[in-house]
């Protein structure tokens, strides 16, 4: 049985509270660092403002102020401007919303926070404060809404000079990113631990904030009764969480590209909605070092993570992205990815062997579910994403804020990432970011043109992408390709692939039909290769002529895959080629040359003449089982291969081996192996080269079989083997 939490989910907004009160009222001291930046402007204003208003009676007094690097006079407008704008929310009425905001603008001012001594100067000014109006303090909040870069220095500032006097509390909110990967993370936990407390830090995932995120666990344990029973491997067929994203992300390539998907989303906000999912419900919600310890334990018990736990892709429009804002030139590419899918395994009886997904991307279709390989289910178990992210909808962003900022400020650590928490997260995803860093993530074109090319499937602890495709990009390489030599073997629509250069392509291609020819030659003492006219395999002939000797030609027979409806003495003739450049040089003998009977009664290609059947009852007479050794194909642009074209349809030929066709180019007429000879071969080869073929490479890459239109797509050997030879320019385009 499958429980769908999503189900689950959807119904558990409504439970839950806001945090406890401080301690002792006063007087509280909100800084803002970074007071007109546009993390500020858009969500802490306000959210501090919401703080004010629900405080206002309370018993606290506030003071707020706005910190930056500017002097006071430049920045004091933009302020005033950014604290005119906050609002109120619904149920205040319009007076006594005009009242509150003057009063809120009364209270805050800007204060230039750059040198330690601007800092002295703010705690003097604080103090002073306090002692006129004989006031107790209750506390100082700092919120640093600044570069991660600058907290080390900031903090060190703040416990110089700004700490509170005795018994009131010191709380320094920090945004992510907290590191990049555990040796950073590390180095600034240890430089904040000099001038912090633990517990006076409050790292900032806001995303920890959205209503459905901070009600797993209360919901969780509210129906406890009825989950724990189910809340395991018997019942749970696999978790996956998904946050996936409509937009780009032009405007924030400068940080973007320095994370990536991983770091930006996956190892803060999934992995802690994993975490919730899936921790040992704590005894008490209300005691962070019991959640702490159950997250914690949740984050050891994951197997580790390594490059075949990961599927990456990058938005086509990325890297030209990245060139513009990061002013780069043509050629520098990123392998940043924008796509991710993580396979998890927790290592705990109650989850064995129950796959835990974690996805995010940018540019993805909203519509579209990730399709797995395997299993009819309908809805993801989690599905994050219409509900709980979308940078657009400020109004969800605005709410998140409010209420972390009144967790911060009822002293509520459960919604903030400890140290401890961080440091496991990053001991687990730093492996899987090494191991990727330098792996080229699959080109998707973005939204619904993606199709299913991020389709990915699991076999066992593994995830691969669905369809093996090639993207047709430099960046594959690594922009080496054009100058290094060396020939590469990958995947090309799921069959292999051999790319290299041209001349180093056909020298490879040569030495696998020698090597076949051999192997066949041992095993049964003949060799059936079918040859296909054209101008690509030209090269080849070549490079088998230059090397005929240890070839063993002797037991080798020539077939045709197809040709043209001319007398063989034409040049047009593709048996005229193979002749000329490749038979006439090599010593076969005569009579294992088996030309297509094109022309027969003194007429060309008729079919009361019976040329294909006759050609077909040689094959079945000298081929054993008509299995072809080897097959060597070609693609034209309109992806016709052998002379079958775009617009037939493989059932009209049946059972034929050989058959005649029309071309839509001159000469018209055609006799050609069918796809049942064709598929019946124990190799084919199928040679794609040249600058112009590049856009035929691209289509294919993407492209689901459909012989009608695309007929190459319908060469799969039934028992052989298929294999691409593309040289660089036709799988690069350059
Ligand atoms: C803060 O500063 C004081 C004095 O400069 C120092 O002794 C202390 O270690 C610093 N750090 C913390 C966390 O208090
Ligand atoms: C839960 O933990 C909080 C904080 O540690 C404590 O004050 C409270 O008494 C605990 N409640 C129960 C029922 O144990
Ligand atoms: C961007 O590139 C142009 C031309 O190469 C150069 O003149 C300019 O200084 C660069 N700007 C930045 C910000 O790097
Ligand atoms: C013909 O092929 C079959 C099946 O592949 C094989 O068992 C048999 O030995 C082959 N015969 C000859 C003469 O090679």
């Amino acid at each position: 049985m499958f429980v769908p939490v999503l189900l689950l989910l959807v119904t558990l907004c409504a439970v839950g509270g806001h945090g406890e009160e401080p301690k002792r009222p006063g007087h509280v001291s909100v800084v803002i660092v970074g007071a007109t930046g546009d993390l500020a402007k858009k969500y802490l204003w306000n959210g501090f403002f919401q703080l004010y208003v629900k405080q206002v009676s309370s018993g606290n007094t506030f003071s707020f102020y706005g910190g930056g690097q500017s002097p006071a006079d430049k920045a004091n407008p933009l302020l005033f401007e950014i604290l005119k704008s906050v609002s109120c929310s619904k149920g205040v009425s319009e007076e006594r919303c005009a009242l509150l905001k003057e009063q809120f603008l009364r209270l805050a001012q800007y204060r230039q926070l750059r040198t330690l001594e601007h800092y002295q100067d703010l705690a003097k000014h604080i103090e002073k404060r306090l002692q006129e109006e004989g006031i107790t303090e209750a506390g100082r909040l700092f919120y640093l809404s600044v570069p991660a870069f600058a907290y080390a220095d900031i903090a060190d500032k703040i416990n110089n000079s700004c700490r509170p006097t005795s018994g009131a509390w010191l709380r320094v909110v920090l945004e992510k990113p907290f590191g990049h990967d555990s040796t950073s993370a590390q180095m600034l936990a240890s430089q904040l631990g000099a001038s912090l407390r633990e517990e006076e830090m409050y790292r900032i995932d806001h995303y920890l904030g959205k209503q459905v995120i901070a009600k797993i666990l209360p919901f969780r344990i509210q129906n406890k009764k009825f989950l724990d029973p189910i809340w395991n491997k018997h019942h749970i067929e696999r978790v996956e969480i998904v946050m996936k994203e409509t937009l780009d992300v032009r405007g924030r390539i400068p940080f973007y590209d320095q994370y990536g998907v991983i770091r930006d989303v996956i190892q803060n906000h999934l992995t802690e909605v994993m975490m919730l999912l899936t921790m040992r419900l704590p005894r008490n919600l209300t005691s962070s070092e019991e959640v702490v310890e159950n997250k914690l334990r949740i984050l050891s018990s994951l197997l580790p993570l390594g490059k075949n736990q990961a599927v990456i892709g990058q938005y086509q429009a990325y890297k030209s992205e990245v060139q513009q804002e990061l002013n780069k030139t043509k050629h520098h590419i990123s392998v940043t990815p924008t796509f991710a899918a993580v396979l998890a395994h927790i290592d705990e009886t109650q989850y064995e062997g129950v796959p835990v997904l974690l996805i995010s991307g940018k540019m993805l279709d909203e519509r579209i579910v990730f399709h797995l390989g395997h299993g009819s289910l309908q809805y993801p178990a989690i599905l994050v994403s219409k509900n709980l992210f979308k940078p657009a909808l400020m109004e969800e962003q605005r709410e998140a804020y409010e209420e972390l900022i009144s967790h911060i400020f009822a002293g509520q650590k459960n919604s903030f990432i400890s140290v401890e928490n961080l440091l496991a997260s990053w001991d687990l995803w730093t492996p899987l970011l090494t191991s990727l860093s330098s792996s080229f993530p699959r080109i998707y074109p973005g939204g619904a043109d993606n199709e299913d090319l991020l389709d990915f499937c699991l076999t066992g602890k593994d995830i691969r992408y669905k369809s093996e495709v090639v993207i047709i990009s430099p960046d594959q390489m690594g922009g080496m390709a054009p100058n290094g030599f060396q020939v590469i073997q990958g995947k090309f629509r799921s069959s292999d692939m051999v790319s290299a250069w041209a001349e180093e392509l056909v020298e490879q291609l040569a030495a696998d039909v020698q090597e076949a020819a051999e192997a066949a030659v041992r095993e049964s003492g003949v060799f059936h290769l079918a040859l296909s006219g054209g101008s690509s395999p030209i090269a080849l002939f070549h490079r088998l002529v230059r090397h005929h000797f240890s070839f063993p030609w002797r037991d080798t027979h020539v077939w045709m895959v197809d040709e043209r409806c001319v007398p063989e003495t034409e040049l047009e003739s593709n048996f005229f080629t193979i002749y000329n450049l490749l038979l006439q040089h090599v010593r076969i003998p005569y009579f294992n040359i088996h030309p297509m009977p094109v022309q027969l009664n003194h007429r060309l290609c008729v079919e009361e003449d019976r040329g294909a059947q006759l050609y077909e009852k040689d094959i079945n007479n000298l081929v054993n089982g008509s299995s072809f050794h080897f097959v060597l194909l070609g693609a034209g642009y309109d992806g016709h291969t052998a002379s079958l074209f775009p617009g037939t349809k493989v059932e009209e030929y049946g059972e034929s081996l050989v058959v005649l066709t029309e071309s839509p180019v001159k000469p018209h007429q055609r006799m050609s192996l069918t796809f049942s000879a064709i598929n019946r071969a124990r190799t084919v080869a199928l040679l794609v080269m040249g600058k112009g073929k590049h856009e035929l490479v691209t289509q294919l890459s993407r492209m689901k079989d459909n012989p009608e239109k695309w007929p190459v797509t319908g060469v799969k050997p039934a028992n052989g083997r298929l294999v691409w030879y593309i040289d660089y320019d036709a799988l690069l385009g350059q």
